[in-house]
Formats: structure tokens, C-alpha cells, sequence
């Protein structure tokens, strides 16, 4: 079966082509991040317009880079939450519309599905059960996969998402946005000991974490001493990294032996980050769990995971309609 997958949910507009939920045949993105770095964020309405723009041309390449026409899809899987109203929108429309001219069938997926299934992608995936930490720019949730459609929420941050936090650090340091790849960029050449930041509720009792109050503790540090130059801006980026890092492998690790996962999946964007990636594989070894990475290209948004993700939807008998609307907020 061959799955069309639209992403438009924040500020990348992606298309890709996957076969049978598993293999990928093309996989464009075009991101925005030029446009929305002047404003240090991402701006709905921008994000909307250049979604409109962006979409039909990305997914006349993925469809060219595949050797593919639209007769030859089976199925278009559309990213219809959770993420902003306005660049939802635009997917959702282009689903319905190339369902109308062409008589196939489309489906809504949702897109922390796409992070979590995005892993089977690879040849040597995990099979369900497994424990997922979805970390992104809107998200950081523990999920215990116990089947494809079938989610638990364990835990999750009780304020900011990591990738908000890296965003935001980036911000009051004066580096780019997005920061997660400036900030790990950086850290790699700091002493992660140089600053000691606060690591959040670091009881065993709960799998929920929290960010706000490293930034905070940032910006306080950058208060007292100035925004930090040279080697202190990569101290300072290495020790924020390890705060980071160390609290989210510590609950990843401990909510697997508590839930007696043996598997565990780490995506989303912030699953691009170093040391994030190399202190949860550590830890995971240490305890005999099996950790599973996906690669770089597959943690930030892109439009092959909700190929996956409407695909496994399609297989639980889900079926879109032109009723289907788009759901910022869409809980998993
Ligand atoms: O999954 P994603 O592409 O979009 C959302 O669904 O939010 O994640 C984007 C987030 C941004 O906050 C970005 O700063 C962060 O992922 N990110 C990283 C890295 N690469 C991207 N954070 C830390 N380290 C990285 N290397
Ligand atoms: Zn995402």
C-alpha cells in the first residue's frame, strides 16, 4: 500500500511517500525557519501563509523523487492535530481536495503518533509493548505503547516542553531560533560541570518533569554575570544541556523498570540532541533496556512518520471523511 503523508502542523510542510508503513520512498521537507527566526519564534498566521505556498510544490517533488503520480497512492495521510489551527488547516484542505479529484481515500493522523511510529522506519524496529518519550517544541510525554492505537500517558512535563526550553534558553543567550542545534552545537565544546542547574522533581513517584525552572536559573545566571561570550557561553550551553539530558534519561530509565518495558523509543526533535541521545543509551545499557534511536532526519517533523501513523490508523479501520476537521489540540 502506498501512503502519501502531509505534514503541516507547525512551520515545516512535508511530504513523503512510504510503502506499507515501512519503507520510504521520498521524504521532502521544506522549513520556514528563516522566516520565523526573525520574530524568535514561530508566527501562526506566517506559518499558515507559507504552509499554502510551500505545500503543493514539496508535494510535487516527494511524488517526482518517488517516480510516482497521484494514481498510484493508495492512501493520503494527513497530520490533523495536535499543532496550530491555521497550518493544520492547510494540510487537512489539500487532503480532501486531492481525495476529491482523485477518488482516494485519506485519513487523519495525529502527529505524536508520527513521532512515536516514526522508528518503524527502521529495519530492526521495535514491536509493541514499549515505553515512547516524545520530545518536542510543543511536547515532552512519557507514553507506554502498549499496541499500535493503543497509548497510555505516564508522564509529562507540568510546564514547558524540552525543545520550548532549549528555545527559549537560546532566546536570553542571543543565539538563533530555533536553539535546540545551536545550543547542542555549542555545548559539545563546554564543560557540562561549569554551572550546576536545577534538575526538576527528581522524586521516583512520578514521571512527570519540568523545565521552567532551569530556565529560570538560566536567565537568573545570566542576570548576575551578563550574557557569556566564548568559552563561558559553551560552559554554560553544556551544563543547561546536561540539566536537560540528565532529568529526562533519569525518569525515561526508571519509568521502563517501573512499567517493566524492556523496549524504549526515544523521538521528536529534541531526540536530535548529543547528549540527550548518548546519557539515555548509558543508562539504558546500564539496566539491560534495549534503547531505540531514530536518526536525525526522523526526529524533526517530517511527512514520513504520518505516513506511518495513517497507515497504522487505516489498519485499526479508521477511515477519514470530509467532515474531518483539524484538532489543535488532539490528545493521544
Ligand atoms: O518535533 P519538532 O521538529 O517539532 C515539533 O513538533 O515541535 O521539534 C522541534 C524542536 C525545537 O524546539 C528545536 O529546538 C528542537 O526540536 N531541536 C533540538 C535539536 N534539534 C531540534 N533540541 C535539542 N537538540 C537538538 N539537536
Ligand atoms: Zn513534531
Amino acid at each position: 500500500m502506498l501512503v502519501l503523508g502531509l505534514e503541516t502542523s507547525c512551520d515545516e510542510t512535508a511530504a513523503a511517500l512510504v510503502e506499507d508503513g515501512r519503507r520510504v520512498l521520498s521524504d521532502v521537507v521544506s522549513t520556514q525557519v528563516d522566516i520565523h527566526r526573525r520574530w524568535g519564534g514561530v508566527v501562526p498566521e506566517l506559518a499558515s501563509r507559507n504552509h499554502i505556498v510551500q505545500v503543493m510544490p514539496v508535494l510535487h517533488e516527494a511524488l517526482t523523487r518517488a517516480g510516482k503520480t497521484l494514481e498510484d497512492v493508495d492512501l493520503i495521510a494527513v497530520t490533523s492535530g495536535p499543532g496550530l489551527i491555521g497550518a493544520l488547516l492547510v494540510g487537512v484542505q489539500v487532503a480532501k481536495s486531492l481525495s476529491l479529484a482523485t477518488g482516494k481515500p485519506f485519513v487523519g493522523a495525529n502527529h505524536l503518533e508520527g513521532h512515536l511510529l516514526a522508528i518503524r522506519l527502521l529495519e530492526d524496529a521495535p514491536e509493541p509493548p514499549f515505553l515512547g518519550l516524545v520530545v518536542s517544541g510543543g511536547h515532552t510525554s512519557f507514553y507506554e505503547v502498549q499496541d499500535y492505537g493503543r497509548y497510555r500517558l505516564v508522564g509529562s512535563t507540568r510546564d514547558d516542553a524540552a525543545g520550548e526550553a532549549y528555545d527559549k534558553t537560546a532566546r536570553i543567550l542571543g543565539l538563533p531560533y530555533p536553539g535546540g542545534l545551536p545550543i547542542d552545537q555549542l555545548a559539545q565544546k563546554g564543560n557540562p560541570e561549569a554551572i550546576h542547574f536545577p534538575r526538576a522533581l527528581p522524586q521516583q513517584d512520578t514521571f512527570d518533569v519540568s523545565f521552567s525552572g532551569l530556565k529560570t536559573a538560566v536567565l537568573n545566571h545570566v542576570r548576575k554575570n551578563g550574557v557569556p561570550q566564548g568559552q563561558e557561553l559553551a560552559d554554560l550551553c553544556a551544563s543547561f544541556q546536561e540539566a536537560v539530558a540528565d532529568a529526562l534519561s533519569k525518569k525515561f530509565v526508571a519509568a521502563a523498570r517501573r512499567l517493566g518495558l524492556q523496549r524504549m523509543v526515544l523521538c521528536g526533535g529534541v531526540a536530535a540532541n548529543s547528549r540527550l541521545r548518548s546519557l539515555s543509551l548509558e543508562r539504558a545499557q546500564e539496566r539491560n533496556l534495549r534503547l531505540y534511536l531514530p536518526p536525525v532526519r526522523l526526529c524533526t517533523d517530517n511527512g514520513a512518520m504520518v505516513a506511518v501513523a495513517g497507515y497504522e490508523a487505516w489498519r485499526r479501520g479508521l477511515r477519514g471523511d470530509f467532515r474531518l476537521a483539524a484538532d489543535p489540540a488532539w490528545r493521544m
